[in-house]
């Protein structure tokens, strides 16, 4: 089925005749034409398809263009005539722009063509980012090959990379990015493969763009045991899925009509999972005394049904999760119900198959910086492209990397440009590797001084400069245990007595710098030295909190937010109402001047902390300001007396709410999704909106906070970084957090990490949408909620209080984006600005439900419906 696929895609199609209006638009769309010679116009319209192609020159750095011999294969499109090949290097990657976390459909086709007159078919991988997604075999495929995925890149960037595995030059065709809503083929973290798709009837062309919105390919198909019936009334597309309208207009049914209409495909590999997308719409005028009812049925299992195909409007029947065919053989049969008097039917369906990509790719600061440095030293390394450590074979030349664990984003340890040419200074990218361990510049002409940086990057324990024309002095802080610098040969570079020390026997650079540099250098060392022993000296000799501390430095400013202990007493009434039990203390209600109501957190004696620490903490925090974070209004220190003063939340909290505790009432689902939006936009604020970026690291139900109007504010950040203990709930070790909502990263590497906080609120959203415990006789809800999943059932997850009244549609995303965001891998995680965009279309899937009024909704088990929404409602 893929080889005449592809075949038909590139012939020259007879009947259909692009017009030239284009009604719909090809936002996001990157159509390249590979090989396309530099004297030819680009971008141009493709005048089959109107679909606007462009060179693929500035997408790849290497590769050399061809002219296919067409006259095997008959009259091709002019994007399939020219290829680019790859003589040079191993792994040649076309980097692409895309949104992330979208779901794009990328669509790659190969044609050999005999470009090079040799008649060496040529076989070689396909790679997306480090994962290889297909083997591109042309010497089976002799007509060309294509392959199609739908896929939720990652990053901002996309690689796609042809790999050599043999002899053979690889090459490619057509290289063609489609966004697709985000809302439709939902695959549970994995990428659907294209296996085939379908239009079922008897003659006539394929489908694509502009009949198709996403520019799918819709294969013309049908069986000799079928009838075809077809209107030319206009059906309804408007589903998710968009099927188009052309296809929808004609459907099979099986001649014999109690006999069944079955459809079937195989695959070489028995362990597939599939995908089945099925369209239908009833086109046929039903008279009063007709009926068309049937169901469906996986290699003889009752699959769905029975299911009546709504008139002149599309339904779309799909799986939430995969399936799989005993010995690689599927089948799949409509049955009509015995009162049907019509046999089934079935416009057009789609096949896909579950393909995983386990390898995480290289962090993305690394990526980024290491692009920098390149660019900067203007370096245009052949093996340079791609993801620079991963696959280990194809690692960038001149790096090492962390890689023992697919799953963890592998980072650059080592950079060796020794010998590269280089010239000008030293790349202040290098710093944001925060992960060097090796830096080797050695025999290059880098000029200027030897940055301060360098003596920053804790992680470096090799620094080679070598042979360079460095000048100026060594900065003092690389004069650090541990760190072995190598500065020979660098005429200009003036290195001290002091640091000729440090650095050994390793340096033999003459004497220049004068008495008088050399009396500064070991000024400011001296300094340096004093300065550290105080600063170690004043660690220790904190007043103990008993004595009040003096304020009269940076706090200054500040003063009026900070009160007595017993100005505290009076605004509590004598601590008199509790509202409840914090990580570091009770927290009492109060006021202020008998009208501004606040909360009041006592912290527990254990919890506290040298007073400079306090105070700098309490600095930071009043600093930050966001709508959905609580704010804090003052603090109290005084003797042993410690307290943090915030606005009041008369709501009080998520968790309350969702166990219906203390009178709280239950609350809808589209206010939950509310919540969950406004508490990940303050998570964002704190991530990406603060200097420096803080992490939460206590995100749960409990710091989830609601006002009057139950708008959701999160309570205690930043707090736990400095606050420890006090609580049984937390663990009294160096892990901060609350059990149960524990990144399991973050326990094993103690590395705490933005994605942390995300982990925290995954598990946070999935107590939202189930209301279950978030830990259970021993089992995590995440576990939960996965092996409820299995079973494929959405109302068994959703909370039981919610009475069914919800978007089945949002609910699944929301389960999908918050089992996502609590996977065990940080580097599956979504960032929360992913998670915000995700939650909003979530809400907007909500919203549109309760604006039909709770119309008809289907809530099918596993298989569900995806019926037309009518125009207006999206
Ligand atoms: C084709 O796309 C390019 C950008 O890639 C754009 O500048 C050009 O206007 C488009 N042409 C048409 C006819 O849409
Ligand atoms: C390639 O195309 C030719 C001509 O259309 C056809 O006869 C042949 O079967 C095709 N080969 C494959 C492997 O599809
Ligand atoms: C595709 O759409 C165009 C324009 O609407 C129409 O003329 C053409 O017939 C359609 N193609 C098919 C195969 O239905
Ligand atoms: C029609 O299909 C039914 C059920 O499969 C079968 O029993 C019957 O023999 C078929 N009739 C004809 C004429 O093929
Ligand atoms: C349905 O009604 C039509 C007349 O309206 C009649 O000719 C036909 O036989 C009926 N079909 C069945 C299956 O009863
Ligand atoms: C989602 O993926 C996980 C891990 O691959 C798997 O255990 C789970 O069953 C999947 N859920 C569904 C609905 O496929
Ligand atoms: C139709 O089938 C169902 C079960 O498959 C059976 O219960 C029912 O009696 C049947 N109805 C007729 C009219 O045969
Ligand atoms: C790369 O680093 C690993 C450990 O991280 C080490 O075992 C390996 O020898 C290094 N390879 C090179 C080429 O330096
Ligand atoms: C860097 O690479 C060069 C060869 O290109 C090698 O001689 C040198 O030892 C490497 N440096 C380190 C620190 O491994
Ligand atoms: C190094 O750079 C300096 C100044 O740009 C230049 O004069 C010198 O020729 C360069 N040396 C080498 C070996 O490239």
């Amino acid at each position: 089925m893929e080889s005449s696929l592809v075949l038909w895609l590139m012939l020259i199609a007879t009947l259909a005749i692009f017009h030239s209006v284009q009604s719909q638009d090809q936002q996001g769309f990157i159509s390249l034409d590979c090989g396309l010679p530099a004297n030819e116009q680009s971008p141009y319209i493709e005048t089959n398809t109107g679909l606007n192609f462009s060179s693929d020159a500035t997408f790849i750095q290497g590769g050399k263009t061809g002219k296919i011999q067409a006259s095997s294969v008959g009259r091709l499109m002019k994007p399939y005539t020219t290829v680019r090949y790859f003589p040079d290097g191993t792994r040649n990657c076309y980097s692409l722009n895309v949104q992330s976390w979208r779901r794009h459909l990328i669509r790659a086709t190969f044609t050999y063509g005999n470009y090079d007159g040799l008649n060496i078919q040529p076989v070689f991988d396909l790679y997306l980012g480090p994962n290889r997604w297909a083997t591109i075999d042309l010497e089976t495929m002799v007509n060309g090959s294509l392959v199609e995925i739908l896929h939720k890149p990652t990053s901002n960037s996309l690689q796609v990379c042809l790999v050599k595995t043999g002899k053979t030059i690889p090459l490619i065709s057509t290289l063609e990015l489609r966004p697709v809503e985000n809302g439709c083929y939902i695959s549970n973290s994995s990428s659907l493969n294209l296996h085939h798709r379908s239009n079922l009837i008897k003659s006539g062309s394929n489908l694509r763009y502009s009949n198709d919105t996403y520019d799918r390919v819709w294969e013309s198909y049908f069986k000799m045991e079928w009838n075809q019936i077809s209107t030319t009334l206009d059906v309804d597309n408007s589903n998710k899925y968009e099927p188009p309208k052309d296809a929808l207009k004609v459907s099979a049914t099986p001649t014999n009509a109690s006999a069944p209409l079955t459809i079937e495909w195989s695959s070489a590999n028995p362990d597939a999972q599939y995908y089945l997308y099925a369209h239908f719409a009833e086109i046929q005028d039903l008279q009063a005394n007709q009926t068309r009812e049937f169901n469906s049925f996986w290699n003889g299992e009752l699959y769905h049904g029975p299911l009546t195909p709504p008139k002149l409007s599309v339904t779309t029947l799909f799986s939430k999760s995969p399936r799989t065919c005993d010995g690689g053989k599927c089948s799949v049969q409509l049955i009509r119900t015995n009162i049907s008097t019509l046999p089934p039917l079935l416009n057009a369906y789609e096949v896909y198959t579950v393909i995983k990509f386990p390898q995480s790719e290289t962090e993305e600061t690394d990526v980024s910086a290491i692009r920098s440095i390149a660019a900067s030293y203007a370096l245009s390394r052949i093996n340079w492209q791609g993801d620079p450590c991963v696959p280990q074979r194809l690692r960038w030349d001149g790096l090492n990397c962390t890689n023992t664990v697919v799953s963890i984003p592998p980072r650059i340890t080592t950079l060796n440009l020794s010998s590269s040419g280089l010239t000008g200074t030293i790349a202040a990218a290098i710093q944001s590797l925060t992960q060097l361990e090796i830096l080797d510049l050695s025999n290059n002409n880098l000029t200027g001084e030897v940055p301060e940086f360098l003596g920053n990057m804790q992680s470096l324990l090799v620094i080679n400069l070598r042979g360079n024309n460095l000048n100026g002095s060594l900065p003092q802080a690389l004069q650090r245990k541990g760190l072995e610098l190598f500065v020979k040969g660098n005429p200009g570079l003036r290195v001290s007595d002091s640091s000729r020390k440090q650095l050994k026997n390793k340096v033999s650079v003459p004497i220049v710098a004068s008495v008088a540099s050399a009396a500064v250098v070991i000024t400011v060392l001296v300094l340096f030295l004093v300065f550290r022993k105080k600063r170690s000296k004043t660690v220790e000799d904190l007043p103990p909190p008993q004595s009040t501390p003096t304020v009269n430095d940076t706090f200054a400013n500040n003063n009026s937010r900070k009160f007595t202990y017993s100005e505290v007493i009076k605004m509590t009434n004598n601590f008199q109402r509790v509202l409840g039990k914090g990580g570091f203390g009770m927290v009492y209600h109060g006021s202020i001047n008998g009208s501004e109501q606040v909360a009041v957190k006592l912290l527990s004696q254990s919890s506290t902390q040298g007073y400079k620490e306090f105070k700098a903490e309490v600095d930071l925090l009043l600093r930050v300001h966001h709508t959905n974070l609580v704010s804090l209004v003052g603090y109290c220190f005084e003797g042993h007396h410690l307290a943090l003063i915030y606005e009041f939340m008369p709501n009080g909290d998520l968790k309350q709410h969702l166990s219906g505790n203390e009178g709280r009432s239950i609350i809808n689902w589209r206010i939950r999704l509310q919540i969950a939006l406004e508490a990940a936009l303050g998570l964002e604020y704190l991530h990406t909106g603060c200097t420096p970026p803080m992490v939460h690291r206590d995100v749960k139900t409990a710091n989830i906070l609601l006002d009057e109007s139950f708008k959701a504010k999160l309570a205690d950040f930043g707090l736990s970084r400095s606050f420890q203990g006090g609580n049984e709930s937390h663990e009294l070790t160096v892990i901060a957090g609350t059990h149960g909502y524990l990144d399991p990263e973050y326990v094993c590497t103690r590395r705490l990490a933005e994605k942390s906080d995300v982990y925290g609120y995954g598990v946070v959203l999935l107590e939202m949408i189930t209301n279950q415990p978030v830990i259970s006789e021993k089992c995590h809800i995440t576990e939960w909620v996965g092996s409820t999943l299995k079973r494929g059932d959405i109302t068994n997850i959703m909370d039981p209080n919610l009475g069914g009244a919800y978007d089945s549609n949002s609910a699944w995303r929301a389960v999908e984006l918050a089992m996502a965001c609590a996977d065990p891998f940080s580097s599956k995680r979504p960032t929360m600005s992913q998670v915000i965009s995700e939650l909003k279309d979530c809400i907007v899937c909500e919203n549109s439900r309760i604006n039909n009024n709770g119309g008809l909704e289907p809530q099918q088990m596993s298989i569900v419906l995806d019926t037309s929404v009518g125009p207006g409602a999206r």
